[in-house]
């Protein structure tokens, strides 16, 4: 079905530069998790240093986002969706909203604990204060399996994200990408 529904109808500057650059940040974060696993230990601290400092900053984007997304309305929905598909929308932003504090969180939970209280070194820029936790074993545990779980669940959401995303965009032809890419006509 291809309609032209509202093509005025697009995120403003400041939601896609923190859309994009958050998005980009987060596929570097997993990258960087997953491929410090197999480095022998300096590496893999060397490596861990920066996904550290880099998921930090995605927190603070985060936050900075948030606060934008409530002093800037978002354009109305694409008029063509059915109910359903609005409401799973809503829910899945909404569930992005929250894994993109509750990772960050976790991760600095667990390295507050684990490194019992050392502050985060920000690409030797400044430091990033630890999380006030206890250093005892059952609290590493649960900010470890917290920082985990929620890395996962974040991982099925973007999936669902942006296959929604493509499938509005090229079987529905609903003009749905170009609401957050600026370029496209
Ligand atoms: C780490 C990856 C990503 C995250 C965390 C993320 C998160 C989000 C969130 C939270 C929104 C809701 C904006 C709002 O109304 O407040 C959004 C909107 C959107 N995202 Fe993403 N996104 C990611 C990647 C992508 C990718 C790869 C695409 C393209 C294939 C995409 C396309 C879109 C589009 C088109 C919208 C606007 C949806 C609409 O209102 O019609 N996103 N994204
Ligand atoms: C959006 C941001 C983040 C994402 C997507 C992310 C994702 C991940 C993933 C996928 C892993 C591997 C999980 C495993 O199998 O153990 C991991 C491990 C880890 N992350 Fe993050 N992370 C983020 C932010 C942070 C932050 C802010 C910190 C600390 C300040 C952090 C500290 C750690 C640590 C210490 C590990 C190693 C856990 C272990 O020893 O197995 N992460 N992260």
């Amino acid at each position: 079905m291809a309609n032209d529904n509202n093509p005025a109808a697009r995120y403003g500057r400041g939601a896609v530069v923190l859309h994009w650059l958050i998005a980009l940040a987060i596929a570097a974060n997993y990258v960087l998790a997953w491929v410090s696993e197999d480095l022998p230990k300096e590496e893999r601290m060397a490596l861990m240093g920066n996904h550290k400092a880099l998921g930090i900053a995605i927190l603070l984007l985060t936050m900075l986002r948030i606060v934008w997304r409530l002093v800037h309305k978002a354009p109305p929905l694409v008029e063509t969706l059915k109910a359903w598909e609005a409401a799973l929308s809503r829910v899945t932003h909404a569930a992005l909203y929250f894994v993109m504090l509750a990772v960050p969180l976790a991760g600095w939970g667990l390295h507050s604990s684990a490194s019992q209280g050392k502050a985060v070194g920000m690409f030797g820029l400044f430091d990033f204060p630890a999380m006030p936790v206890g250093f005892d074993k059952p609290t590493v545990g649960m900010f470890h399996e917290l920082h985990e779980v929620f890395a996962t669940l974040m991982l099925v959401l973007m999936g669902l994200h942006v296959l929604a995303a493509l499938k509005h965009q090229f079987l529905d032809k609903d003009g749905t990408l170009r609401r957050m890419v600026p370029w496209m006509p």
